[in-house]
């Protein structure tokens, strides 16, 4: 949620900070602003819309210098409006400052600062940290690097809340500072040039090496040198770490949008989440990243689950899928209510935060609640570099690569992949026999060509999608752990085609959802050839009688659902605690193709952001 980038070296920084951002834009994308330092003066271009207008802005009035940093939006206080957008200057106009994250106490220290003579030209939370810090550094009097940093701690001190902030000051030049708390910030070191980000992949085409930085963290960054240090002022222990993704990964090569490009890498990306993680011989699942021996996992009676979005809806299928293999009751928590609620949980609790960035502020919270109750606490996350991974007790990667679209592809096949494991892991330390175990792996072994084979059907339900792209109103419906994938593909299309879509167990229908059938309302049913598929065929019945169009995603072979359904989508027969993994895919190309059909944009729809890094 908002994206920095810094640069502070040799080079122009307009088309490295640009650049930056562009890479960053799935972060925020409602305004975005550059602050560039040279001789004594900053210079700031700020432009509503996307980076390209903050480009085009920039090229109508150019502006140069080696030393700047810039920021791309998502608001959280405040208008989309240029005066909101960031940089944000203090009161001298000679601090520019910018900042991901919420001030929570922003208002009573605006309060404060006006009583005092400051007048605020915005409505953010941000621009009372630069007032704040410019007051500090103004009323020191040391006009140097030292005491800028020393106004910064000052400043931080004072404010309750969430930050990752880049700040440049025109009497300090050739120096960035950067901060954090709650909010991620890297640090990457070139010959002769620094980057600040808070995200790597957008300084990835400049450096392998990079630093990341921990919360309460001060860093100070010069063309030839940096220092780390934290907040109250003690010395910090930092790690150089190399990049593990390249540029390219963050791109969209031959594809139209991010979004098809990670549909589309889902045969590797589950395989991924497998990779090395099954021993046919043990005939079980090897999860070393768990830290736990098989003793501790066997003493596990309960689990829960936690995650936000596509994550939360992961969590919902794990739930059916540990049940089914492993036998081990499993509760699914939105982070967002884990957080505050005062969950019972028994000592014998595991407890796994699911995330794709390992940012998210309410997942990362839930985490912290969890295990400030003395829960062992795992992650499932993807972002090797987040919080999630750093402050977990362990946990299991997905190596997915760098999942740009913001509305989340292969991430979620990459978490049911993993939830698989989990259920053949302890299954196996519990009643599964080797026999099964062997059963088990034989079966996702085959799930990358499954999936390949699932993707071949992009063309007809592009014309599905052609179809349906005018419906106001969509249902989805699933029965079992097909329920949480139509949850998912009324999330996918709402969120990028703004189409009204919500998602239900298929027999709820009965008992209020079908008030909403019309000829105009199409039901998409998952119901593949499982324990239920006859009850399914019932509900489709129940639809068609009241004239609904109905789409099915059924199984290869099947011949019932063509002879009621208006349009039928047939994925690969797979095991039913395998399936949510590949019937997710039609919808999500599904949504993909409407939105395209409807002209949305789909990497980047309206009021959303990929990170959500505020509560
Ligand atoms: C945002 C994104 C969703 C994502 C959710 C959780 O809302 O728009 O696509 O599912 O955050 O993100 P996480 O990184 O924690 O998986």
């Amino acid at each position: 949620m908002c994206g920095i980038v810094g640069y502070i070296g040799r080079s122009e920084a307009v088309p490295v900070l640009l650049d930056g951002l562009r890479r960053l834009e799935y972060r925020g994308y409602d305004s975005a602003g550059v602050a560039i330092l040279n001789g004594g003066t900053i210079e700031i271009r700020k432009s509503v819309g996307r980076i390209a207008n903050l480009a085009d802005c920039v090229e109508a009035h150019p502006v140069h210098g080696q030393t700047g940093i810039s920021h791309t939006r998502w608001a959280t206080h405040g208008k989309v409006t240029q005066e909101n957008a960031h940089p944000h200057s203090d009161q001298s106009g000679r601090l520019s400052l910018v900042h991901n994250g919420v001030i929570e106490n922003y208002q009573k220290l605006r309060e404060q600062m006006s009583n005092h003579g400051h007048t605020f030209v915005s409505q953010t939370d941000t621009e009372v940290l630069a007032h704040l810090i410019g007051g500090e550094f103004d009323r020191a009097g040391q006009r140097d690097k030292a005491g800028l940093v020393e106004a910064i701690r000052k400043a931080l001190g004072q404010v309750i809340g969430t930050y990752g902030i880049a700040v440049l000051h025109a009497d300090v030049p050739g120096v960035i500072v950067g901060a954090r708390r709650g909010s991620p910030l890297v640090l990457g070191i070139g010959s002769h040039e620094h980057f600040l980000a808070s995200d790597v992949s957008a300084i990835a085409a400049h450096t392998r090496e990079v630093v990341y930085l921990n919360d309460y963290e001060i860093v100070v960054l010069q063309s030839d040198q940096f220092e780390i240090s934290t907040v109250s002022g003690s010395g910090a222990n930092f790690q150089i770490s190399k990049v593990e993704f390249s540029a390219e990964a963050a791109d969209k090569g031959s594809f139209p949008h991010f979004m098809l490009k990670e549909i589309y890498e889902q045969p590797n990306t589950v395989r991924d989440a497998m990779r090395g993680r099954l021993s046919a011989t043990e005939a079980t699942a090897k999860l070393g990243g768990l830290e736990m021996t098989n003793g501790e996992l066997r003493s596990v009676d309960r689990i829960v689950l936690i995650g936000c979005g596509t994550a939360f809806h992961a969590a919902l299928a794990g739930e059916y899928l540990i049940e089914s293999l492993a036998h081990v009751p499993v509760e699914c928590e939105f982070a967002s209510e884990f957080r505050y609620r005062n969950l019972p949980l028994e000592r014998d609790t595991l407890a796994f935060v699911i995330s794709q960035s390992g940012e998210t502020a309410d997942t990362l919270a839930a985490m912290r609640e969890s295990q400030r109750k003395g829960h062992r606490t795992l992650g499932i996350c993807n972002n090797v570099a987040s919080t999630i991974a750093r402050e977990s007790d362990g946990g299991v990667y997905m190596h997915a690569g760098p999942e740009i679209g913001v509305a989340a592809t292969k991430s979620f096949t990459s978490q049911l992949t993993i939830m698989a494991l989990l259920g053949l892991l302890l299954g196996r330390i519990r009643h599964l026999s080797h026999a099964e175990g062997r059963t088990i792996i034989a079966e996702m072994e085959k799930l990358p060509d499954l999936v390949a084979k699932t993707l071949e059907l992009d063309a007809p339900i592009k014309k599905i999608a052609q179809k349906y792209a005018r419906s106001k109103n969509f249902l989805f419906l699933g029965r079992q752990a097909n329920y949480p994938v139509a949850l998912e593909g009324a999330l996918k299309l709402k969120e990028i085609s703004y189409i009204s879509s919500s998602g239900y167990p298929s027999a709820e229908l009965k008992h209020g959802v079908i008030a909403l059938i019309t000829e105009e309302t199409p039901s998409l049913f998952i119901a593949p050839q499982d324990a239920v598929f006859d009850k399914s065929i019932s509900n489709i019945e129940e639809v068609k009688a009241r004239k609904g169009p109905v789409i099915a995603v059924g199984t290869e072979g099947d011949t019932s659902l063509a002879k009621i359904c208006d349009d039928v989508i047939l994925i690969p027969e797979s095991p039913d605690y395998l399936t949510p993994i590949l019937s997710v895919i039609p919808l999500q190309l599904l949504a993909y193709h409407i939105a395209v059909a409807l002209g949305c944009d789909v990497d980047k729809p309206r009021n959303l952001a990929k990170s959500v890094t505020v509560e």
